[in-house]
């Protein structure tokens, strides 16, 4: 199945994580918890284990490496990377405050990997694979630094319409702001289609084992802002610099939005849709 056809730039990237990193930073430590619902089938999927060297791709501020760091233990090894040296200070943060001795940090770019061949057993890389601009050239650079049998796992974002929180909150900006010049929703949901993700792994080289959906549904009261987060962190580059009534404006209409959804009961109905696909190196 061909990629979408949406192409990120690796420089135009490189400003939004940039922009980014004080807003994930600043929300990090109080969404680890749902953070790891996600990392754990990720870490479970690919099978790690104590004493295991495990390189992580797009770590951003920590996830899943610090639950990563957590598993492999005093005799293992998580190398946390990111293309953005401040995205990466959160990580460094957040392992200060754990003291864990087996988290280790290098820029890199996924597709232009630091590491010597064969040098990890298991790689992982949580939603950050869309933002390659060569995702085959990433899944080539993973297949060279795994060892023989060492596994891979990805995860993206299925389709946009069944992520209520980035459907709705992209509207909600689009509607005050006016539409996105970068394209970031296209770019965030570019592996939405199931095989889309598998197909790059594959001509990357990598041997696909499975694929799965990973959904997180819930419901919330509406009238709480349970959005903030994701509208902080995800719109952080179009937020900055907004003067302050557009700001209110933008979070007026997504309270409207989500209220709209709510059913009698008051509860919003919340969809996740993510996708994981698992890799392996011959
Ligand atoms: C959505 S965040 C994901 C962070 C973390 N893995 C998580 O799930 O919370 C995407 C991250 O990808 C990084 N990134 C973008 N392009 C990259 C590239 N070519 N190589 C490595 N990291 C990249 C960004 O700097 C950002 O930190």
């Amino acid at each position: 199945m061909p990629h979408s056809p949406a192409r990120p730039d690796r420089q135009t990237e490189r400003t939004r994580w940039t922009r980014s990193a004080d807003a994930w930073d600043r929300w990090a430590d109080r969404m680890a918890e749902p953070a790891d619902r996600m990392n754990q089938p990720l870490l479970r999927a690919v099978g790690l284990a104590p004493g295991h060297r495990l390189l992580d791709l797009a770590s951003g501020t920590g996830e899943p490496a610090l639950s990563a760091a957590a598993l492999v233990g005093a005799d293992g090894l998580v190398v946390a990377t990111d293309l953005v040296a401040s995205m990466l200070e959160g990580t460094r943060r957040r392992a200060a405050q754990r003291r864990t001795d087996a988290l280790h940090f290098s820029l890199a770019d996924m597709e232009h990997l630091p590491f010597a061949a064969a040098s990890f057993d298991r790689v992982t890389c949580r939603f950050g694979l869309m933002f390659a601009p060569d995702a085959v050239r990433a899944a080539a650079e993973v297949a060279r630094v795994l060892r023989p049998g060492g596994v891979a796992g990805f995860v993206v974002w299925g389709p946009a319409e069944e992520n209520t929180l980035f459907r709705e909150l992209a509207a909600a900006v689009d509607s005050v702001l006016g539409p996105d010049p970068e394209a970031g929703m296209p770019i965030l949901f570019r592996f939405a289609a199931e095989g889309s993700l598998a197909a790059a792994l594959a001509e990357g080289g990598l041997e696909v084992t499975d694929e799965q959906p990973l959904r997180l549904d819930h419901s919330v009261p509406a009238g709480r802002p349970f959005w903030a987060p994701t509208l902080d962190m995800g719109f952080a580059p179009r937020l900055t610099g907004e003067p302050a009534e557009r700001l209110a404006a933008v979070r007026e209409t997504a309270d409207q939005r989500f209220r709209d959804l709510a059913g009698p009961d008051g509860m919003v109905p919340v969809r996740l849709h993510a996708r994981l696909c698992i890799g392996r190196k011959a």
